[in-house]
């Protein structure tokens, strides 16, 4: 076994240090509304954002500052959200779910963290994305 020189991901600010802080995490948004606006794969979830992505890319950022455990930005700036909750309001599927990780690993790809910090935060990206889609499922459920 070898020893792990990181402290471990998930504890305090481990996770937003390996993320490149603010900036870091800046990028990796961009990155991945660029695929999201780009690949083929994506074009049902783009069709479900509006046109212009900044405020989302801002959000997104914000949001991912504090989940990741660095400064709580979204809260600051926006107030506080459930991401489940939030998302009911469109009908997100499995298979929209797999298109927004899509975008997410390739943009975690282009990012220069570590193998191992890519695919913790990939791992951890689909718990709350399959949250969506079960808060999601429930709405069209109850609605019909
Ligand atoms: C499972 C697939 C998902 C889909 C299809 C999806 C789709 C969307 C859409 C359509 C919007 C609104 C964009 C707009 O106003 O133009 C949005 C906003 C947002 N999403 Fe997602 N999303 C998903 C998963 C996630 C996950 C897992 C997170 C968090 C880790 C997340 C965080 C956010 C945030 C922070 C916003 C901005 C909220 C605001 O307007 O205040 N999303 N998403």
């Amino acid at each position: 076994m070898t020893k792990s020189t990181h402290p471990l991901f998930g504890t305090a600010d481990a996770s937003y240090q390996a993320a490149g802080e603010l900036e870091g995490i800046h990028q990796l948004v961009a990155d991945f509304y660029q695929i999201m606006d780009s690949w083929t794969g994506a074009a049902k979830i783009r069709a479900m954002h509006k046109a212009d992505l900044s405020q989302s890319e801002d959000k997104l950022t914000c949001f991912l500052s504090g989940w990741l455990g660095g400064p709580r930005l979204y809260q600051e700036r926006y107030g506080s959200i459930s991401i489940p909750a939030f998302h009911a309001q469109w009908s997100i599927d499995a298979e929209a779910r797999d298109a927004w990780l899509g975008c997410m690993q390739q943009a975690i790809d282009r990012q220069p963290y570590s193998a191992d910090f890519k695919r913790y935060l990939l791992a951890q990206l689909s718990i709350p994305a399959n949250r969506v889609v079960q808060a999601s499922q429930a709405r069209q459920q109850a609605a019909q």
